[in-house]
């Protein structure tokens, strides 16, 4: 990536997020869009590990921590579905490549095609454009310091105010982390629980980012953000994926998502 010129990281450091149309290629979006259909025609998963993804508390402690699908998915590529896509029994409603919200957590380790479109990003996770309420990345991937972590969005499909476009509240970036979502102790009811709570946001304070296929969208890990559920018949691909910055930084041990010995966090420069 070539560096952020003066105005840009200006932009960047007052908003706590940055548009970069045009950085990837209409052959490169298509590549990955592919690949992720053939990953997701093959997809195989287990009644009692159809997980809804979901960034509300209740509904994370719920579906996420009850089950060690999410919690071991680190090093894995596993698939998280929409809301209301199955019936009581986890069969599918909707045909199953419109019912997955999210593919994580390392597509970047173990598929060709991504890996080489990441180079070695320490943490991803691709959406394939579902709602996500407002939250900070933080509260997932803590570092201390704070402001250490750097989200990375990349549009594989024009990403509008119809289909689920990224919100931010600009500037909200320097008021620290509101939530966190931790291991629970060793023997809990639940794998996860939280530390401080969301609070209610302003609606009128998000601001809309619609971008264009092949758009680079830089998130700093305390912005506030969000994208609405996606409502329209089009579709709206994207790649996410995180960076820390290690030098002088701890990695929170409480983190829900740990390296492992298989599967360290890769570095970007060697
Ligand atoms: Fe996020």
């Amino acid at each position: 990536m070539a560096g952020l010129n003066p105005s840009q990281l200006q932009k960047f450091q007052e908003d706590g997020f940055l548009v970069l149309e045009g950085f990837l290629s209409a052959d490169e979006c298509v590549a990955m869009q592919q690949r992720i259909g053939e990953i997701v025609a093959k997809m195989d998963v287990p009644l009692h590990c159809r997980t809804e993804f979901s960034t509300q508390e209740e509904e994370q402690i719920r579906a996420q921590g009850s089950t060690d699908y999410f919690l071991s998915s680190g090093d894995k590529i596993r698939f998280f579905f929409e809301k209301g896509v199955f019936d009581k029994k986890g069969n599918f409603l909707v045909p199953p490549e419109k019912s997955v919200n999210k593919i994580g957590h390392a597509l970047h380790a173990y598929d060709p095609v991504f890996r080489s479109i990441t180079h070695s990003p320490k943490v991803q996770q691709p959406h394939l454009g579902g709602e996500v309420t407002p939250h900070q990345d933080a509260t997932f991937l803590y570092t201390e310091p704070l402001g250490r972590v750097l989200g990375i969005w990349l549009a594989l499909e024009d990403a509008t105010l119809e289909n689920g476009c990224l919100w931010f509240i600009p500037g909200s970036h320097t008021s620290g982390v509101s939530r966190r979502m931790v291991r629970a102790p060793a023997g809990s009811a639940s794998g996860i629980s939280f530390l401080g709570s969301e609070p209610d946001r302003d609606n009128s304070l998000f601001v809309p980012t619609p971008v264009r296929r092949g758009a680079l969208v830089l998130i700093h890990g305390e912005v506030v953000h969000k994208s609405e559920q996606n409502l329209s018949a089009r579709s709206r691909q994207a790649y996410t994926f995180h960076l820390m910055d290690t030098s002088g930084t701890v990695w929170s041990p409480e983190n829900w998502l740990q390296p492992t010995a298989e599967l360290p966090f890769p570095p970007l420069y060697t």
